[in-house]
């Protein structure tokens, strides 16, 4: 009997330390784990290129209609088929070399470099630069007269429909390419400084230049019709001055999710968000295509972003602060004087 005691409390015992030794041991190995830096992005980059493979899901995909197709082709060689390089002059609406998706990232799937996927979802809407409710042609010839330095397409166009078919069809083939649904681009914590361009510019040359040029101006494919293997950032083949790429803290939203190119994203950026402002400063320092007719945007001048580098405005900040900051200022101004809450 006391044998059997004995060796029942001994078990119990070596039971005991058994169960402590384990739980140290599963402690101490969460207390010294830490994730690999460099494996996570490695992963990463692989992740972007195997999901967003267009030859495939699109091109290849013979349940895409010729009509969605199009409407593809439009968005990515856009300077082709709508621009400077289409073969009928009558479709050269587009007036830079740039495609949509230089901006709209993966075809427009890419969570933080505004998305098109579910976008019809927020159309109509109400636009500040027109003072009324926008369609979503409204809104795709807003980025054709600006980011695209061109014109309109009617809205009747055979062009126009195939870019709303290719947007309603990613948004219903392709929503998981869109990890998170933004509006735009996640807002910067912004800076309470002005836009410093030196530190700008130490910025670009230590993260663009490399793809983006010493001049802007980007690095065209050697093949003609190729158009550019990087997008120009200034110059005359760039977004206009009227394009909210123009604009410091649109701009460095942009920069601070998606560039630079695979090395950043929404959730895992390079640059923090006062050297994504800087460098969205030295960048929008040069000389670009003018848009004609600024002084209509924006109806109710109180709308305008406090970061729209053109006049007029409905306060007394030098046009100098609009363009490179320091915005909180103004934020502060709107918000006191007309109960506006401004982002950007
Ligand atoms: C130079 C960069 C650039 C290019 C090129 C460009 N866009 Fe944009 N686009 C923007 C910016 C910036 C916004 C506003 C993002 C924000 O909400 O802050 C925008 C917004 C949009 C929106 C509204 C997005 C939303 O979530 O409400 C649509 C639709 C759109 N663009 C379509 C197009 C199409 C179609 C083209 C080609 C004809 C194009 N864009 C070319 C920069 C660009
Ligand atoms: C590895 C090459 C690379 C680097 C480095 C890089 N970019 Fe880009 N950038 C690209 C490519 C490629 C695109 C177009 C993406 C596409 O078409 O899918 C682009 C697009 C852009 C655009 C929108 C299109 C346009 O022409 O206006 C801006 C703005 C931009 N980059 C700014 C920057 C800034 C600022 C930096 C440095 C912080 C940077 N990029 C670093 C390759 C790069």
């Amino acid at each position: 009997m006391k044998t059997i005691i004995e060796q029942l409390v001994r078990r119990l015992i070596l039971l005991c330390f058994a169960l402590t030794g384990t739980i140290l041991l599963i402690v101490i190995t969460l207390i010294t784990y830490q994730e690999n830096p460099e494996v996570k992005e490695v992963i990463k980059q692989e992740d972007l290129l195997m999901e967003w493979n267009p030859e495939k899901l699109i091109l290849t995909n013979s349940s895409v209609t010729e009509e969605v197709r199009k409407g593809y082709y439009l968005v990515s060689e856009s300077f082709k088929y709508m621009g400077p390089l289409a073969k009928n002059p009558e479709l050269r609406y587009a007036g830079n070399n740039l495609s949509c998706t230089n901006c709209h990232l993966n075809g427009g799937t890419l969570s933080g470099s505004a998305s098109w996927i579910n976008i019809m979802d927020r159309f109509p809407q109400f636009r500040g630069r027109e003072n009324r409710i926008g369609t979503i042609e409204d809104r795709i010839n807003g980025c054709m007269e600006r980011s695209m330095n061109g014109s309109a397409l009617p809205n009747d166009s055979d062009l126009m429909k195939a870019i709303i078919s290719y947007m309603n069809w990613i948004s219903k083939e392709l929503p998981s390419l869109n990890s998170e649904n933004f509006k735009g681009y996640p807002a910067i914590k912004l800076p309470k400084v002005a836009v410093n361009l030196s530190l700008g510019k130490e910025i670009y040359d230590r993260e663009c230049i490399l793809c983006h040029g010493k001049n802007g101006a980007g690095i065209l494919y050697d093949q003609q019709d190729k158009g550019y293997l990087y997008p120009p950032l200034w110059g005359n083949d760039s977004f206009n001055d009227g394009a909210g790429m123009h604009r410091v803290i649109t701009a460095a939203a942009f920069i601070k999710n998606n560039m630079p190119y695979l090395q950043a994203s929404w959730d895992n950026p390079k640059l923090t968000d006062e050297e994504s402002y800087h460098v969205a400063g030295y960048i929008n320092s040069f000389q670009r295509p003018e848009k004609q007719n600024k002084i209509e945007d924006f109806p109710d001048k109180k709308l305008k972003p406090v970061s729209t580098p053109y006049g007029p405005w409905t306060d007394n900040f030098s046009s100098e602060q609009h363009k490179y900051g320091p915005f909180p200022p103004i934020i502060d101004y709107y918000q006191k004087t007309f109960g506006l809450k401004k982002t950007k």
